[in-house]
């Protein structure tokens, strides 16, 4: 290959955290125009190697090679200087600003010391035309929502001019549509002669959009494939370097004692219009009931009232024949109720703080971790030990920080400190969303053994294989309303997408 062909060349690159070697061995090629996936399961070291390319780590070997030049990124403004740009799994933009700002912070077109934020305008409005991007250039980033953000993101680093793009794990927090949109307008980017490099856990979509993809596992390249080549499982059995679980079946009963029940519960919403709307069922012990809906059709206000954080206007709440409806978060939470929450990062996590501190969170008042007023940092620590081997958290100890966990592993820390306080009822939003093959079986077979131990578990999510595999029943959201009625045996994506955009059940006589 000549080397004006390949946009990056990556040799022997070794990198090390304390504890980890997180990289080693790695051996990339990148061709110029062309979509370039990398995949492998949570902590094989993705994103530290992405890292490493835009200058944010500096490796212990190995040598990087841009454009066919050898480069030693001391900084991401090195890397930016060469053409390269990354957008992050967590996004860094700055709330308290505009669409605007937050693009040009740092990068602003000054003329005699003054910001020349029309010059500024004009060029992104061209970028954004190129790209198939559009933002709202003014709105305040606080207003935006993910997929939004991620536009903001990507802008930001085309209007730094790069040519070659690095996206991590774009499309975990995007939904469909949103997902079509980014690769229509990630396919003309490489028409217009840029070189984008993606990492993903979604394998069908990896082999549908990618030119060339490498699998890294336990830190190091395995595998440089075609998606011609392979098939979904084979290129799964690369990532997990075994043959893979076959999915489970369902063995358990579902039992009598109701654990969960809304009754006609309506929830207001923006404006005049409700955000639940006369929503009633139940969830008996041992059973799942999955809500299957595009995001934003009132699953997250269901969650909320359920916990206690959103008021209903009318209806009431009832856990094992309790009305619970005017109780408190926190007492439902002390009495047998647990919340795996739509945003690990916004929720569910502090990310800053160790591991042992986050397994603590929400169970603070625990006896077992009080030594008179005081945290017992003994017994918490043991007990975050317990939840990292129990959940397969791959970490070197309980004492890092939540942020040097990848998404996977903050995941199955999060749901191993949901199910160790053994509730009797579970929501559980998006469980496995954004995470590999491996930690979503690990996931599954978590929830499915607390399900078989009598939890009542209320699954969202936005998973179709995932709402039919693991659910009793199912319920269609649409519009604040519920609108299908469905048992897993009947249930299709299909038929599904059809209630989820409104279609409506044909009531059996
Ligand atoms: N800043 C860091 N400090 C310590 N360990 C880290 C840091 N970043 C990543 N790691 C560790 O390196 C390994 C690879 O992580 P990562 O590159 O995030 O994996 P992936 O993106 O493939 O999920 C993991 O074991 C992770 O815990
Ligand atoms: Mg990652």
């Amino acid at each position: 290959m000549a080397t004006d062909s390949v946009a990056v060349q990556l040799t022997g690159i070794e990198k090390r955290f304390p504890g980890v070697i997180a990289n080693h061995d790695v051996n990339l090629t990148v061709r110029t125009g062309t979509i370039h996936a990398i995949v492998g399961e949570n902590g094989a070291g993705k994103s530290t190697l992405m890292k490493t390319l835009y200058g944010m780590h500096q490796p212990e070997a190995g040598t990087i090679t841009v454009f066919g030049e050898q480069k030693v990124f001391r900084s991401p403004s090195d890397a930016i200087a060469a053409g390269i740009g990354m957008v992050h799994q967590h996004f860094m933009l700055a709330d308290n600003l505009t669409v605007l700002e937050n693009i040009i912070l740092g990068y602003e077109p000054t003329k005699g010391g003054r910001i020349q934020y029309g010059e500024a305008r004009t060029k992104l409005l061209q970028i954004m035309t190129q790209s198939g991007t559009h933002v709202d250039l003014d709105a305040p980033v606080s207003d935006l929502g993910v997929g939004q953000r991620q536009r903001v993101e990507i802008l930001k680093v085309l209007f730094r001019g790069a040519r070659i793009l690095i996206l991590d794990e774009p499309t975990a927090v995007l939904v469909p549509q949103e997902v079509d949109e980014l690769f229509s307008n990630l396919h003309r980017l490489v028409d217009d002669g840029a070189t984008i490099i993606f990492i993903s856990h979604k394998l069908d979509e990896v082999l549908t959009v990618s030119d060339d993809i490498t699998v890294i596992r336990a830190g190091t390249t395995v595998a440089e494939v075609q998606p011609k080549e392979v098939t979904r499982l084979k290129l799964a059995e690369l990532m997990v370097g075994s043959e893979l679980p076959s999915p489970h079946g369902r063995a358990s009963e579902v039992g009598t004692l109701v654990r969960l029940q809304l009754d006609h519960i309506t929830v207001a919403g923006p404006g005049d219009k409700h955000a639940l709307d006369d929503v009633s069922f139940e969830i008996r012990e041992g059973e799942v009931l999955g809500i299957a809906g595009v995001e934003g059709n009132g699953q997250f206000e269901l969650c909320e009232t359920i916990i206690g954080l959103i008021k209903p206007l009318s209806g009431t709440l009832a856990m094992e024949g309790e009305n619970i409806t005017h109780t408190s978060p926190h007492h439902r939470l002390m009495n047998g109720l647990s919340y795996i929450p739509f945003d690990r990062h916004r929720e569910g996590l502090l990310l800053e703080a160790p591991l042992w501190e986050n397994t603590l969170l929400g169970r603070d008042g625990d006896p077992q971790f009080l030594k008179g007023p005081f945290i017992n940092a003994t017994a918490a620590k043991a007990d975050s030990r317990q939840v990292i081997d129990q959940f397969d958290v791959r970490t070197p100890s309980e004492l890092v920080p939540a942020y040097a966990l990848s998404g996977g592993n903050q995941q199955k820390l999060l749901v191993g400190r949901e199910l160790s306080s053994h509730p009797r009822v579970l929501i559980a939003a998006h469980p496995t969303r954004g995470v590999d093959v491996g930690a979503q079986a690990a996931i599954w077979e978590k929830l499915r053994a607390a399900r078989d131990a009598g939890l009542a578990v209320l699954l969202i999510s936005a998973d179709l294989e995932e709402v039919i595999g693991l659910s009793d029943r199912i319920l269609v959201m649409f519009d604040g309303c519920i609108n299908a009625h469905l048992t897993p045996a009947e249930a299709t994506p299909e038929l599904l997408g059809t209630y989820m955009t409104g279609g409506v059940q044909e009531v059996a006589s």
